[in-house]
């Protein structure tokens, strides 16, 4: 299975969400200090929104210094956006614009840490993902 690289701010929410998972993944930190992580292997992002009210300013401020880096944007293969609904149109809006811009699937949305069944979707996405992936790259 492919690899997995997620942001998550103080909240933690996504970071709990990647806990329950169970998989391994690496960390996008918070602070801009600390050393991104360098996939050497094709991965799927997930990350939150925080868009302003035009939607500006969706995809977090390290995520986008992280896709900066041609080498980790060649690796990327799917995306999957948290946010809250709460939020209407911009809702996981980070996912859309990372899949429009990185021309990869936007493979899942889920809210805030996400529901057992989020979980269960997510595990089972990823392995039926990674599965489609090894027969194209066979
Ligand atoms: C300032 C701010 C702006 C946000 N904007 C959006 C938004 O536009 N769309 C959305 O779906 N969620 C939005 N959210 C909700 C976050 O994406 C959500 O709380 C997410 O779970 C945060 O993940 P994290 O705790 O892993 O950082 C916003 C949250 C904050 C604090």
């Amino acid at each position: 299975m492919g690899g997995l690289v997620y942001f998550s701010s103080a909240s933690g929410n996504t970071a709990r969400f990647v806990a329950r998972l169970g998989l391994s993944a690496a960390r996008i930190p918070i602070s801009p200090a600390d050393a991104m992580p360098e996939p050497a292997l094709p991965y799927v992002l997930m990350t939150p929104t925080f868009a302003d009210g035009e939607g500006r300013g969706a995809v977090p401020k390290q995520v986008i210094r992280f896709l900066n880096d041609p080498g980790r944007r060649a690796l990327i293969r799917g995306v999957i956006a948290a946010g809250n609904r709460n939020f209407g149109a911009t809702f996981a809006l980070s996912g859309r614009v990372i899949a429009e811009k990185c021309n990869v699937p936007q493979l899942y949305r889920f809210e805030l840490a996400g529901t057992e069944d989020d979980i269960a979707r997510v595990r089972a996405g990823l392995e039926k993902f990674w599965g489609t992936e090894c027969l194209t790259m066979a």
